[in-house]
């Protein structure tokens, strides 16, 4: 099984690549609806991105200063990661811009980037409540600043950074645990000077970047779901070429092996700055655990299928210290605890995590909320179910793996799509 390129890389490739000079040439390009949402807003910006075929871009980057003004608010979807990155990257142009996304996007949290933002001398208005749409307006200078964040985001520590490349001195973020670290990796290969100590990253204002070649892995996060289809499904036995296996984003492989999953690593292997290899997962039976909550952070996208793994495990598991997961694309606490409930398997929600007891989920009928990972998660669940789940409203299963569908049918699921009035 071949799974499409990374989500967080794909965004990254393209935005770096516009503010780059010279050609960037990305290949394994996510081709789902949210990364396109990033390539058309720097398309709207005057950058010129080629798409010879649906995984390759050409990227003729402006150099940091040669974006032009937006003919109109930019529409980023579902996409949170296209908002938060591109409201630090906006904050230090010459020019005024407006994010705006869908009612999923429009729902959720900007304070955590716009704080931090105009603590740099950033112009940022907002709704009330510290939601999009975000207006943001041009023409100030930035400083480059210090900032201890709140959460371990990748989201707000991107967006940081990338006012930095804009700002007067040092920008200089300080995580309280790790967080996916692409932005710093591709901006390293782009020839930017990022340095990292422990827990700090910093760069310059001022940098350049150089445009290049970026080789886009697998998105573990949607390998994951075969990860646990594959493990659920007695007899199974599949390989699924080159996912990105950054230690940052490793979790799921450390919490489903504590589960029991039978997964190994080959071919190791590196693109560009981002470690690869091939994974092969066979069925095994899979028990209950207290998830570590340091995992927590470095499994955020794949809690939705590791609590189908959990409630089809034997015996209790806990998760806690995920309250990030009630702020995602839907609250994936409250919509998991739902949707296991429809199928049969006792779940209790927490404030920060869940408690679920191990069975065998029933047949049924899931809401994904629109949710692209709990959609894909209860399909999992339906594979191994007593009798059909239905999920309904799947349309955003495209915006992370277009498909996904036909692609978990030609490795042996029974899965339909089925259109919706
Ligand atoms: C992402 C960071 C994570 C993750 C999201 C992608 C990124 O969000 O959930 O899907 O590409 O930087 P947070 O920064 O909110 O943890």
């Amino acid at each position: 099984m071949r799974v499409p390129g990374d989500k967080s890389i794909s965004h990254r490739a393209v935005m770096f690549g516009a503010i780059a000079d010279g050609q960037t040439r990305v290949q394994g390009f996510l081709d789902g609806a949210d990364c396109l949402a990033t390539r058309d807003a720097f398309r709207g910006m005057g950058v010129a991105i080629f798409q010879p075929e649906a995984t390759t871009l050409e990227i003729d980057g402006v150099g940091t200063d040669g974006l032009q003004p937006p003919p109109a608010a930019i529409d980023l979807g579902n996409s949170g990661t296209s908002m938060r990155l591109l409201a630090g990257l906006l904050a230090g142009q010459p020019f005024d811009s407006e994010l705006v996304g869908d009612d999923s996007l429009m729902r959720r949290p900007m304070m955590r980037v716009v704080e931090p933002l105009r603590s740099m001398g950033a112009r940022i208005d907002c709704a009330r409540d510290g939601r999009a749409p975000l207006r943001i307006h041009g023409g100030v200078r930035l400083r480059g600043m210090e900032y201890a964040m709140p959460v371990a985001s990748a989201q707000v520590k991107s967006c940081v950074l990338l006012a930095g490349l804009y700002a007067e001195g040092e920008t200089c973020v300080i995580e309280p645990g790790p967080s996916r670290d692409h932005t710093e990796r591709m901006l390293r290969g782009f020839g930017c000077e990022v340095r990292t100590r422990g827990k700090q990253v910093s760069l310059r204002g001022g940098s350049r970047l150089s445009g290049g070649e970026v080789k886009v892995p697998g998105d573990l996060s949607s390998a994951a779901f075969a990860l646990v289809g594959a493990s659920l499904l007695p007899g199974s036995d599949l390989l699924i070429e080159g996912v990105g296996v950054n230690p940052t984003r490793a979790g799921i492989l450390d919490i489903l092996r504590l589960m029991g999953a039978d997964i190994s690593e080959h071919d190791r292997r590196d693109y560009g700055d981002e470690p690869v290899a091939d994974l092969r997962v066979r069925s095994a039976s899979l028990r209950g655990i207290d998830i570590p909550p340091e995992l927590v952070p470095l499994a955020i996208d794949e809690f939705p299928v590791i609590l189908v793994a959990a409630a089809c495990a034997e015996g209790e598991t806990r998760l806690r210290g995920a309250a990030e997961l009630r702020v995602k694309e839907s609250d994936r606490i409250a919509v998991m605890a739902e949707g296991l409930d429809r199928l049969g398997i006792a779940a209790r929600a927490t404030d920060d995590g869940m408690l679920i007891e191990g069975g065998c989920p029933r047949a049924g009928e899931i809401h994904s909320h629109g949710d692209h990972r709990i959609a894909m998660a209860f399909a999992m669940a339906g594979m191994v179910a007593d009798g059909p789940v239905t999920i309904h409203d799947c349309a955003n299963v495209g915006t992370s793996f277009p498909g996904f569908v036909s692609l978990m049918r030609a490795h042996g699921a029974q899965m339909d799509e089925v259109a919706e009035a």
